[in-house]
């Protein structure tokens, strides 16, 4: 059992503290407190111009942080608070430049997760980004926390996430809506609530509508490569899709079952990393592209991601 009131003095008292959710673990603090915010940039080391996600425990706080709620955010909230759908709105004046990283907008979710939600309620609203050291996979559970920040850090423990990957971003603020980051929610649930076609974000944008997509993220020590596979190596780690694949000790076949893989996917990275392995090949998804389009939308983002060479480097 978790004793939820220590947690809650400490982020009372100023100090960070990571907590569960269904996508995965964030790491919480006081979103009006300034030096606590600024502890979470510190803590994971994340470039100031990033913005962080303000998590609520009701719908109506949402007005805590933006007072200019458009018909589609109304409609958003309605069909799918709590859950994984981060909504981007105009922001009130009062918002902490910390969060926004100085952007006129502010990005706010209520989390479908009884924990985070008692937590919440009794914490008031918290900024949560992931609870990784930056550039790392995001944890799905509190070991992976501990693993980045150290034995020691205040977690609560909720036991693994059920998403696995993040939430869905949308961008609501310019009287459209845009896709900033894909997750569970897809582009058609969100089409057929707004009967609304969404817009994609334009990376080539000189100013980045969600400064995070340009950093590199979710990536393990070893070497994540993606694509078909035609031959297993032993000196390898493997997540596959494919029913044709067998079992042995370095794969894991997900016999195309894209949701399960989304669930697993960072722990499966941890894993490949304590087991030593320089090289995790990820078998390509687009054969379930149209099974099961958010779950391909959002898994083919963090691996691409993963592969990717470090940006800033
Ligand atoms: O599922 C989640 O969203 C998790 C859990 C803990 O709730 N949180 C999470 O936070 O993934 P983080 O900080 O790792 O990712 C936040 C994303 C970043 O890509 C950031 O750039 C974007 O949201 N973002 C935040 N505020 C924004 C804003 N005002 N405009 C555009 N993008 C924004
Ligand atoms: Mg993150």
């Amino acid at each position: 059992m978790n004793d939820l009131s220590t947690y809650v003095k400490r982020i009372k008292d100023g100090q960070v503290v990571a907590f569960p959710t269904e996508t995965v673990y964030g790491l919480g603090a006081d979103a009006w407190n300034p030096s606590a915010i600024l502890d979470v940039f510190k803590t994971k080391g994340r470039p100031s111009d990033n913005p962080l996600i303000v998590h609520v425990s009701s719908k109506a706080e949402i007005r805590e942080f933006s007072d200019t709620l458009p018909n589609t955010a109304l409609s958003l909230i309605d069909a799918f608070w709590p859950g994984p759908l981060t909504l981007v709105l105009k922001k009130k004046a009062n918002v902490l430049d910390l969060i926004t990283s100085g952007l006129d907008t502010v990005a706010v979710r209520m989390p479908d997760h009884e924990l985070a939600l008692s937590f919440l309620s009794m914490t008031g609203p918290l900024v949560a980004p992931s609870a990784n050291k930056s550039g790392r996979p995001s944890p799905t559970k509190a070991e992976h926390v501990k693993n980045d920040f150290g034995k020691d850090f205040p977690v609560i423990d909720g036991g693994a996430t059920t998403i696995g990957l993040e939430s869905t971003v949308v961008d609501l603020s310019d009287g459209k809506v845009v896709l900033l980051r894909p997750g569970k929610i897809g582009v058609t649930e969100i089409e057929s609530v707004l009967n609304e076609k969404v817009l994609f974000s334009d990376s080539e944008a000189t100013v980045p509508k969600s400064p995070g997509q340009k950093y590199s993220h979710y990536k393990p020590n070893a070497q994540v490569v993606y694509g078909t596979i035609d031959q297993i190596d032993d000196s390898f780690f493997y997540l596959l899709l494919d029913r044709r694949w067998g079992k042995s000790r370095n794969t894991i076949n997900y016999n195309g079952d894209l949701e399960k893989l989304s669930r697993e996917l960072y722990d499966r990275f941890r894993q490949a990393d304590q087991f030593g392995y320089k090289k995790i090949y990820v078998e390509d998804l687009s054969s379930y592209k149209y099974e099961q389009p958010s779950f391909y939308a959002a898994l083919k983002n963090r691996i691409e991601k993963a592969c990717t060479e470090d940006l800033n480097a």
